[in-house]
């Protein structure tokens, strides 16, 4: 390869790699070492991507002079997507230049998008069937019963609520997510916004014996915050305590102060006595639609996009959401929130 040539190669973005006929390597840049940490001058190429689609298309373009382009996935890059295009940079041919960019990032974005909407559909799907299943049922063989036409009724707005649940929530979640729901900061005492969700959930709970402590170790309990998404964050978190919980529990919600970086949070944690969740699962049940167990979920009429909605506010409020949680024991989850006695009045 021509020293002009080379040193352009050497200044672009993408790994570059030069072969000849017998697929011995002539040349590289900079980013395909960096890439390929293996590769060095007469190595053969699929020492170092091992790939039959690409094998196939160098072959192809030397035994046709055609300039070839494929995307793949190399058996030892199985993570990773490539798009790798052919040029013969020299009129003679004998020499194979093959750039490569890596599509990995774009198509992990794509799989995200295709996973969503086939969750979505997924879920959509399900009390749609349940609805179609039960008009049916009413229209044959239950035209004259009273009675399995009320139950089909009840079954059918169970499912309808459902689905306008998961409607409502989808619609949260995107606004959160895309910065296009405006935020109205005011002052909160979020001690007394804690306890007007306790008050809300008080007969669920009651039902399966749960007793609700408040413990306060701080008094500086105010927040700069939306009241609406605040109620949300608690409302999920409680819920989810309570639905994930034993009977004749206990749940326990306390203040605390937390200094991190030379700045004050309020700590609200809500600490239960249910089944706990396994450490490898953790970090997945904020994501959209993840549920530890789907059936117990769902048969609680969950849609699995609480706890991501619940992230998303707080991170809008500069906060965190810590999980611990033991097997067998309960978990904690705790929402920290920058505290008001930051904030400088001018
Ligand atoms: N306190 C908890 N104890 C044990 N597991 C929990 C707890 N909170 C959440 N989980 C697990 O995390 C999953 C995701 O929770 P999330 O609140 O996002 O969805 P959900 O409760 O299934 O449905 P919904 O959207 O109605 O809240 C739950 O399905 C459950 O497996
Ligand atoms: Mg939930």
């Amino acid at each position: 390869m021509q020293n002009n040539i080379s040193k352009i190669l050497d200044k672009l973005p993408f790994a570059c790699i030069s072969i000849a006929k017998n697929k011995k390597v002539l040349y590289f840049n900079y980013e395909a070492k960096k890439k390929f940490i293996f590769l060095k001058e007469n190595i053969k190429i699929d020492n170092i991507i091992e790939s039959e689609e690409l094998n196939e298309k160098i072959d192809n373009s030397f035994a046709t002079n055609k300039e070839n382009n494929i995307n793949f996935t190399p058996l030892n890059f199985q993570d990773s997507f490539f798009d790798a295009n052919m040029v013969f940079l020299e009129n003679d041919k004998k020499e194979l230049t093959i750039f490569f960019t890596d599509e990995s990032l774009k198509r992990g974005y794509e799989k995200m998008r295709t996973d969503f909407i086939a969750n979505v559909s997924h879920e959509l799907r399900t009390p749609l069937s349940s609805i179609i299943a039960s008009v049916e049922t009413i229209q044959n063989n239950a035209n004259n019963d009273k009675t399995a036409q009320i139950k089909f009724l009840e079954s059918m707005g169970k499912q309808a609520w459902r689905m306008s649940r998961l409607v409502e929530d989808l619609l949260t979640l995107s606004k959160i997510e895309s910065d296009d729901k405006e935020l109205h900061f005011e002052s909160i005492n979020v001690a007394d916004l804690v306890q007007g969700v306790v008050d809300n959930l008080y007969n669920k709970a009651d039902k399966k014996n749960i007793k609700i402590r408040i413990i306060k170790n701080t008094d500086k309990l105010n927040v700069k915050a939306d009241y609406d998404a605040m109620m949300q964050v608690f409302i999920n978190l409680l819920d989810n305590a309570i639905n994930y919980s034993k009977e004749n529990s206990n749940i326990t919600i306390n203040f605390d102060e937390e200094t991190n970086n030379d700045k004050l949070y309020l700590k609200i944690s809500i600490t239960d006595e249910g089944d706990g969740i396994e450490k490898k699962y953790i970090n997945r049940i904020t994501q959209r639609f993840y549920r530890v167990d789907k059936n117990r979920s769902r048969m609680q009429g969950g849609t699995g996009l609480g706890l991501a909605i619940v992230k998303h506010i707080i991170q809008r409020h500069q906060g965190e959401l810590d999980i611990k949680s033991k097997v067998g024991i309960g978990s904690t989850f705790s929402a920290l929130f920058p505290s008001q006695e930051n904030i400088k009045i001018l």
